[in-house]
């Protein structure tokens, strides 16, 4: 899964191209390449790395012409070599093709181009739409017809775009986002409005089997029969391109310190939506929730919060798992999907099986554009602004804050959670302000190997959170436990060597959660507590103020985040881009 992007209009195409591209890496950064085409010719430059670096090797920018495409990559099919980075060109050099998804099918064409006597250069499946473009373009000199019958070829999730020699660009979506961007001085095609966002807030979302072709100065859109199309025009909120550091050194961190304000801001909902939201859950007969990764954690969360206050029996499914096991999802069924981007393959894929048993479907997203809250028939916004560090932070707490407020909504008001702004603030910033403390521990954790977490009741899926984001940032070996299941095995694990974090704040889980700091303890392993209570058995101690109960879980979580970025900065690793991950996950 990658990022895709193209230009025809008035202006350079390359520089426009790269700038796009490093705002579109989240959703790959093994490598680049950016071709253009001027004078009737392609060109093309491309190689492993970030943006930055590879522009700074082969000057992707400096290409002439004020015709493009550009492409970031996370590896699918084929190692992370320059021969394998995209665009992609054929035999003859006058097509060249981005591509984001998988083309399933790609050994049969392969093996039925190669037998046309084409060569291919790459081991990605993304080639063969390369050579059938080429194929079908010298045929009949037509990019449309090219693009049609490319398109009846492909099984799979796949969005490209080319660049023909005529400096014609077409493209075409098929389960994958594809976005067109008008501006007054040509038009963008790419996966993901931040990808023109800087230049213009006119938007046009193409619907899934959409193909258009940009020829001079003129836009068609056309359905996988040929058939013209209109799509409506959207105007984009501005402040999804609003990404920058600030004084923070990575956005990861900045993303941490702005919890303050977005747990607050996934409260803002507009009434009527809200209301309409909870009334379909509470005309459900079954109610089952989803999501990927963090967003599934928040999901863990919420079966929780949603049978304590609101009384309602939620079963949670992991998006990945969903095609097997929605045997009892009909019609009178709810599906609620939770996902920062929206774009989550297997996510999407779980609210297409949903659909299609008839299910209402009710999202929880952050990208209030994105694929999953157009497919919904009601979506509340997380409102947490753009989230450009890999690992979520703030979105899940977004999340979480979120779910408080629909529980609330289903039970008249009990939890009251919208009371507690202040109470929550103020213990965040007292997290924040201690950072350094935990910033301490870290740097004494560089060689450690496994880390486990336990937590109780609905902090085990903090305890499940917080490994993930030991894992995703500082690649170290980490595993949230329920905490009593300690004893039905992790326990042969634990030694002198292990670190334990106990996340045991005063309320009901906390009697029992020590009884396994003991026996941890009593094994020679490192307990790290994370509570507003202190206790002799810690080896090391991060506090968190006194809270009401329902709040622990939004306030434990910050200095688990705060540990996995410490930890990955002495570990010298990126924090802001892990290693072989990506923030939008747009494949199976
Ligand atoms: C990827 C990211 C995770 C994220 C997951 C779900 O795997 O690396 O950090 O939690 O996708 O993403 P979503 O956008 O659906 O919440």
């Amino acid at each position: 899964m990658c990022s895709i992007i193209g230009y025809r209009g008035k202006l350079d195409a390359a520089p426009l191209i790269v700038e796009s591209l490093k705002r579109m890496e989240y959703r790959g950064y093994d490598s680049v390449g950016v071709a253009t085409s001027n004078e009737g010719k392609i060109l093309m430059r491309k190689g492993v790395g970030r943006v930055v670096e590879v522009n700074k090797l082969f000057n992707l920018g400096k290409l002439p012409g004020q015709i493009g495409i550009g492409h970031t990559r996370w590896a699918t099919h084929g190692g992370v070599v320059n021969s394998n980075a995209h665009p992609h060109t054929a035999c003859t050099n006058d097509i060249a093709v981005v591509h984001n998804g998988i083309i399933e099918n790609y050994m049969e064409l392969k093996e039925e181009i190669t037998n046309l006597g084409h060569t291919f250069k790459s081991q990605t499946d993304s080639e063969v739409i390369a050579h059938l473009l080429e194929i079908y373009y010298l045929d009949s000199k037509d990019v449309k017809e090219a693009i049609i019958k490319t398109c009846k070829r492909l099984q799979g999730a796949y969005a490209f775009v080319a660049i023909f020699e005529d400096g014609v660009i077409g493209g075409a979506r098929y389960d994958e986002p594809l976005i067109i961007g008008i501006l007054d001085e040509g038009y963008f095609i790419s996966s993901d409005v931040l990808g023109f966002l800087e230049h213009t807030d006119r938007a046009i979302f193409l619907d899934n089997q959409d193909i258009a072709i940009i020829d001079g100065g003129e836009l068609q859109l056309f359905d996988f029969n040929g058939l013209p199309v209109k799509r409506p025009i959207t105007q984009v909120a501005w402040e999804l391109g609003a990404a920058d550091k600030g004084k923070y050194a990575h956005y990861t961190l900045k993303e941490i310190h702005e919890q303050t304000s977005t747990i607050i801001q996934a409260g803002t909902q507009n009434i009527d939506r809200m209301q309409n939201f909870c009334d379909i859950i509470l005309n459900a007969k079954s109610v089952y929730i989803t999501g990927s990764g963090t967003s599934y954690n928040s999901a863990l969360i919420a079966k929780q919060i949603f049978a304590k206050f609101a009384k309602i029996r939620v079963e949670t499914i992991l998006s990945s798992e969903f095609q097997y096991v929605h045997d009892l999802i009909d019609n009178n069924s709810v599906l609620i999907a939770i996902s920062q981007s929206g774009e989550s393959s297997d996510v999407l894929q779980s609210v297409k099986t949903a659909k299609q048993k008839g299910a209402k479907i009710l999202s929880v997203v952050n990208i209030q554009t994105s694929s999953l809250a157009r497919i919904s028939d009601s979506s509340l916004g997380v409102n947490c602004g753009p989230e450009i560090g890999v690992a979520a932070t703030k979105s899940f707490t977004g999340q979480v804050s979120l779910i408080y407020h629909i529980a609330d909504n289903l039970c008249n008001n009990c939890i009251g959670f919208v009371h507690k702004n202040k109470e929550l603030i103020s213990a965040i910033e007292f997290v924040l302000d201690n950072e350094y403390k935990i910033a301490e521990i870290a740097n004494n954790m560089k060689d450690v190997r496994d880390i486990y977490l336990l937590g109780r009741s609905v902090h085990y899926p903090l305890a499940l959170e917080g490994a993930l984001k030991l894992k995703e940032l500082a690649y170290v070996h980490a595993e949230g436990i329920a905490a009593g299941e300690l004893k039905h095995g992790p326990l042969a694990l634990v030694d002198l060597n292990t670190v334990v974090i106990v996340i045991n704040p005063s309320d009901a889980t906390f009697n029992d959660t020590i009884s396994n700091a003991h026996e941890i303890k009593s094994r020679g392993a490192k307990v790290i507590g994370i509570s507003d209570s202190e206790n002799h058995l810690y080896d090391q101690f991060i506090k968190i103020p006194k809270v009401s109960e329902l709040l622990y879980p939004l306030v434990e979580v910050i200095p688990l985040q705060i540990l996995a970025y410490f930890l990955a900065l002495k570990k010298n690793a990126d924090p802001d881009y892990p290693r072989n991950l990506a923030k939008s996950v747009t494949v199976k």
